[in-house]
């Protein structure tokens, strides 16, 4: 036989360490466990649970099954959840003042978090308008546009009913200038110095919300409308440090990029920038995608679930938000 193999045969085989499971775990630089999952949840006032036909797997949860799921997720382990409202139609309205009411459907369903599990999990409130405007918009709309200030005014209204409901963690998500400074001094001037603000720094106008949008009854409003004069362009990399270079500057404890798995380019360039808590979004869009091709028998989904996981470990995520938190939590377990 011809002998093809000339020169300095390698001395250095890549493949030893990749011989044997006991070394391949070994040798790993990354791991994902149960404390990486942030476990986001639809919730809506009625009770029982409505399936999200987009978001197959996952169910709006009414108010009685609110303590429950709550209880399951300390005792999986799981470490925060974030709460999204599908607030009835008939409470949008154009300035979204349900947003700002002590009494709406995120501050009763966290206070019920908390009457069952206190400080056993870790409890987060978006600070957009979104689900509150009867336009869909994240702020207050003006002769067609989003104006910024008074938008923020608005949202340190929403950041304090939300704290004062005992949320742990407040993540403005609606992409306003100035937000997170002017929180930050209404939280403390309201007395909730120690309540955090992990800032969606990096969000992008993207495509992929769309499951989301459905979960909260907010598509139908928004229409043919964007938010590309708020979110960032997709186009955009070095913007995204100096977005998150002034939400740190303004007072936040974490920044969070959003989309996820299209934007693992960002994770990384945040966290080695930065080097701060940094979480990534993997959002409503990129579960559907997911989740379809396993329906259909495409794609392994414990295993593609397991590696787009891995993966934003890999890019410097200090955690995930993730629909596929239960399941994950139940596969680590296992
Ligand atoms: C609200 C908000 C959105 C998401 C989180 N908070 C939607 C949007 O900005 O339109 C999307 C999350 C997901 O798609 O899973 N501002």
């Amino acid at each position: 036989m011809t002998d093809f193999l000339r020169g300095p045969f390698p001395s250095t085989r890549m493949r030893r360490v990749r011989r044997h499971d006991w070394s391949r775990r070994m040798v790993a630089e990354n791991e994902v466990s149960v404390s990486d999952l942030i476990w986001p949840w639809f919730v809506f006032d009625g009770d029982g649970r409505q399936p999200v036909p987009s978001l197959p797997g996952v169910d709006r949860l009414g108010t009685d099954q609110i303590r429950r799921q709550a209880a399951l997720a300390v005792e999986l382990g799981i470490p925060a959840i974030a709460v999204f409202p599908a607030t009835a139609t008939e409470l949008k309205t154009e300035d979204a003042a349900e947003a700002s009411n002590p009494d709406n459907l995120v501050c009763r369903s966290v206070r019920a978090i908390k009457a069952e599990v206190g400080d056993a999990l870790g409890v987060i409130c978006d600070v957009a308008l979104d689900p509150y405007s009867s336009h869909g918009q994240d702020g207050l709309v003006r002769d067609g546009d989003v104006v910024n200030d008074e938008t923020v005014q608005v949202l340190c209204q929403q950041a304090i009913v939300q704290a004062a409901a005992g949320c742990d963690i407040i993540a403005p998500s609606d992409m306003m200038d100035g937000r997170i400074g002017a929180i930050r001094g209404a939280l403390d001037d309201a007395g909730h110095a120690n309540v955090q603000i992990m800032s969606y720094a990096a969000k992008y106008a993207s495509a992929f919300y769309g499951p989301f949008r459905d979960a909260v009854g907010s598509s139908g409003n928004l229409g043919g409308g964007s938010k590309k004069t708020y979110q960032q362009s997709p186009s955009q990399s070095d913007e995204a440090l100096h977005e998150v270079a002034l939400d740190l500057a303004e007072g936040a404890d974490s920044v969070m990029v959003k989309p996820g798995m299209p934007y693992l380019d960002i994770v990384q360039r945040v966290k080695s920038t930065f080097g701060v808590p940094t979480f990534a979004y993997q959002v409503s869009g990129e579960y559907a995608m997911l989740s379809a091709a396993a329906q259909n028998g495409w794609l392994d989904r414990q295993a593609t679930v397991m590696e787009s996981l891995m993966a934003f470990k890999r890019a410097g995520a200090d955690g995930v938000l993730t629909y596929f938190a239960e399941d994950v939590a139940r596969w680590l377990k296992a």
